[in-house]
């Protein structure tokens, strides 16, 4: 048990917990720790050594040796992989399924475990991932699970790609995200659900800077 206070933001793919996450951290001078980010470079690091993704010993020794660092560059957060810069790479949708692949192996998951803890820092810590509130900080004070609708979720995605220059379909973009909503939901070991005692916020219809102030506020009221 530690004093260290944590917010915990879990949710399904694309609510925007990433974003208001690294807000607060800011707002409030805490630390970050993008859980997701950890997931999607064992997949990478698994392609990169050729390893099958079905292949659970190999993949928990590569969790326990996984050679990740995260740094800021400006405001914008930085992921190396075995000292390359993989920041980009891995938030492709094809590395965000591989990444959902990887993160149902429960041997994967308790390697994982105590490399997320140890991100708990003082003045505090801002998380967000599936499993914050539920498994890696259960003892948290501040838990808040965000999600919207399948459609509207897409719809960020689509747009976000559309600025980076990317075509893509909206209506494979909703089967995609619905199947990942399905995997991260129905594994046995740490599924996507709201935590005991949760702030559960639906960003369907409010913007982020909505979003942004329930939680402020929620954190202010404990
Ligand atoms: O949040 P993000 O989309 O980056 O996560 C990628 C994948 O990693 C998720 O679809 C999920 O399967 C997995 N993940 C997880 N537990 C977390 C964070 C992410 O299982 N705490």
């Amino acid at each position: 048990m530690t004093d260290i206070p944590v917010l915990t933001i879990d949710g399904p793919s694309g609510s925007g917990k990433g974003t208001i996450a690294q807000l607060i951290a800011r707002e409030f001078g805490w630390h970050y720790l993008d859980s997701g980010a950890i997931y999607r470079v064992l997949a990478q690091a698994a392609m990169k050594h050729q390893l099958d993704l079905a292949d659970e010993d190999a993949l928990s020794r590569l969790a326990e040796q996984l050679d990740v660092r995260f740094a800021f560059d400006n405001a914008d957060l930085k992921v190396m992989l075995e000292g390359e810069d993989v920041s980009l790479r891995i938030r492709s949708e094809e590395a965000g399924n591989a990444a959902s692949k990887v993160a149902a192996i429960p041997a994967v998951r308790s390697a994982l475990l105590q490399r997320q803890r140890d991100f708990r820092k003082m003045p505090g810590l801002v998380t967000d991932g599936r499993d914050m509130g539920t498994v890696v900080f259960p003892d948290a004070p501040f838990k808040v699970f965000l999600t919207a609708s399948a459609e509207e979720r897409a719809q960020r995605r689509y747009k976000q790609l559309k600025q980076k220059g990317i075509e893509s379909n909206l209506s494979d973009l909703i089967a995609e995200i619905s199947e990942r909503d399905r995997r991260d939901s129905e594994r046995e070991v740490a599924p996507l659900r709201p935590a005991e005692g949760a702030l559960i916020l639906d960003s369907t219809e409010l913007g982020i800077d909505a979003v942004f102030e329930h939680v402020c506020a929620f954190c202010a009221d404990l």
